[in-house]
């Protein structure tokens, strides 16, 4: 994406992360977990193109309501919002929705650079295997959300400084389980409850479809983590347990307490203090923040770090009552959501995977189908 699309000034538009990874061959063809190489074979099958799966003439008005509902906008209800005028508060709303898929597009790239890494350093075969196609998967991603920021928003924020500083953190840490328990644990874990919030609230059909699709394919990273990292933490000494928890704090009241579109707030000349004051106050924020970690808990506690420090800070944040969540359930629950996506807009992923095998674009092959389903109806009716 090109810079003028930014906002604000990007300082850097090459990020150098120096990180000393020990990339890691395996010459043992035939030492294979079950239960991984099924989910790469789910990954292989479930590869699609964002290009046709997706109607991108679908027009976007950034300054509608319609993107997100105005009570979910942080400032929402404060004097400095009821004093707005309709023309400013489409601004906030402009913003406000530029800055969210700027950060999901940049933290995606994260997650793309992240998958990449693991394929070269997880000792495991069958984990390289599934690590590679979600290497596809994230870079797809990272295509979706650029495409969407830059035709359909026109407006693009840089990468927040605390998600910066996080993700630099897990970058520069050469241990394969610190790269996938930062990223794929912890911030995508965040990104994925942000994104079921615009699939179950948004009204903006592009936009409700992109995060759908992603966290049908999301569902899949968060099983391999807990796969990955469940058999790999009771390895561990309890020292080494103890700094991947203390690791899980420090991120979790990192992303809590900072990752508030400040940036936002100060482009539009709003009183930043005010607004921050008026957040961190506000009921919705606190149902949004605790909403956050709704993905976040219950893997935590899945993978095994589960230790007093990790559950006094969840009870600190008020989402220990997370930990009960199913995460099996969740992740069926998004898989089924995708499909019926898929069919509502009447084609099988089967029917749409093979039109597309086909070499024919699924949108057009519907219209065929559906061109031929009135012939025959005609043909039917007596003359
Ligand atoms: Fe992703
Ligand atoms: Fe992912």
């Amino acid at each position: 994406m090109s810079t003028r699309r930014y906002t604000l000034p990007v300082d850097q538009t090459k990020w150098e992360v120096p990180s000393g990874n020990v990339t890691v061959f395996n010459w043992e063809y035939d030492e294979s977990r079950d239960q991984l190489l099924t989910l790469y074979e789910k990954g292989k099958e479930k590869q699609w193109n964002a290009q046709t799966r997706l109607d991108w003439s679908i027009e976007v008005d950034p300054r509608s309501p319609a993107n997100g509902p105005d009570y979910a906008i942080p400032i929402f209800g404060s004097d400095m919002w009821e004093r707005m005028t309709e023309e400013e508060r489409a601004d906030v709303r402009h913003h406000i929705v530029a800055w969210m898929n700027s950060q999901f597009l940049h933290g995606e790239q994260g997650a793309l650079i992240c998958a990449s890494k693991v394929v070269q350093t997880v000792p495991d075969l069958d984990s390289k295997f599934y690590a590679a196609t979600q290497v596809m998967d994230e870079a797809r991603h990272v295509e979706m959300y650029g495409r969407y920021v830059q035709e359909k928003l026109e407006l693009a924020y840089p990468i927040n400084p605390d998600l910066k500083a996080l993700l630099n953190q897990v970058i520069a840490d050469e241990r394969w389980d610190m790269t996938y328990l930062g990223m794929q644990v912890i911030i995508e874990g965040l990104a994925l409850a942000a994104f079921a919030l615009i699939r179950d609230f948004s009204e903006e059909p592009l936009s409700k479809a992109i995060n759908t699709y992603v966290m049908q394919d999301e569902a899949r990273h968060v099983a391999f983590g807990r796969l990955a990292l469940r058999d790999y933490y009771p390895q561990l000494t309890q020292a080494e347990r103890d700094e991947r928890e203390e690791f899980v704090v420090e991120a979790c009241y990192l992303m809590r307490n900072r990752f508030m579109a400040q940036e936002v707030w100060e482009r539009l000349g709003l009183d930043v203090e005010r607004c921050m004051r008026y957040v961190e106050e506000a009921e919705m924020t606190r149902e949004f923040r605790t909403m956050l970690f709704s993905r976040i808990v219950p893997t935590v506690k899945d993978i095994g770090l589960w230790g007093p420090q990790v559950q006094k800070a969840y009870r600190d944040l008020g989402v220990l009552q997370y930990q009960d969540v199913d995460p099996d359930q969740l992740q069926a629950q998004d898989e089924a959501l995708a499909r019926s996506l898929d069919t509502s807009r009447g084609m099988s992923p089967e029917a749409e995977a093979s039109a597309r095998l086909a070499g024919v674009d699924p949108g057009r092959a519907l219209e065929v189908e559906e061109t031929i389903r009135l012939g025959d109806e005609e043909e039917d009716e007596p003359a």
